[in-house]
């Protein structure tokens, strides 16, 4: 563990207990980070990553997303250390057996740097009231979570998904069942290069707010 990383134990609250009151405060350090977060490329990510404690805080954090209907429609696959360059070579070996061989072969730099790697697999099925895209939203709500929870433990975090989604020797190669999806791997370690802000979507072009009164039309 790097002393910039102190345990996850030391760095959060222990979970809360089921009704204990969860008062809403403002968090000026969150909106900070909300601010200025940005994602830091794979392919810069190495060591150190997060100790097992920090892993284990990632993932408590990143499951407390919003979830219609309490499903937890998700699940996560860890890759670490020789298992996951294992992975990433096994990836290597059914990248040559794809039609576009070379283009798969070099996403995969993206693979392999950072130390650790977390797969945040859907697991939306049919289900009597709540529709199967809410479920991947919270799948996709898990992705950020995690993403946000590696930023704030000050980890660099990028949000991969890339064709080892979806193809099918990959997805056996971690067990993901013909029902499953894939939502991200995300990469976590420590960025040797400082991210630069990138282009943000122009708000006027995207917000509208409605009256009563007004006539709606498409945009
Ligand atoms: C669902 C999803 C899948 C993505 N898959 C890829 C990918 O396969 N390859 C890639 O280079 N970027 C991918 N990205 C984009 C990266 O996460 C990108 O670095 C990020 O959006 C940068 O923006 P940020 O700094 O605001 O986080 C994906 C993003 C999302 C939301």
């Amino acid at each position: 563990m790097s002393p910039n990383h102190p345990s996850g134990a030391s760095l959060a609250p222990p979970p809360p207990g089921f009704g204990e009151p969860l008062p809403i405060q403002p968090s000026p350090e969150t909106v900070a980070l909300l601010a200025r977060r940005r994602s830091a490329s794979a392919s810069v990510l190495g060591p150190p990553g997060p100790s097992g404690q920090e892993i284990e805080l990632l993932l408590r954090l990143a499951s407390r997303v919003p979830d219609h209907g309490k499903l937890a429609p998700w699940r996560f696959i860890l890759l670490a250390g020789e298992h996951k360059d294992a992975w990433v070579a096994r990836l290597g070996a059914i990248a040559q057996t794809r039609p576009d061989a070379e283009k798969a072969s070099a996403a995969l730099g993206k693979a392999g740097p950072s130390p650790l790697c977390v797969v945040i697999v859907s697991r939306a099925a049919p289900h009597p009231k709540i529709p199967e895209w809410e479920q991947f939203l919270s799948a996709g709500a898990v992705n950020m979570n995690l993403l946000l929870a590696a930023h704030a433990l000050g980890y660099g975090a990028n949000w991969i998904t890339d064709w080892y989604s979806e193809d099918a020797g990959a997805r056996a190669l971690l067990g993901v069942a013909a029902g499953e999806q894939i939502t991200g791997h995300i990469y976590i370690g420590a960025p040797a290069a400082t991210p630069l802000e990138r282009p943000r979507p122009d708000l006027e072009q995207l917000v509208t707010v409605w009256r009563a009164g007004d006539q709606p039309r498409p945009r």
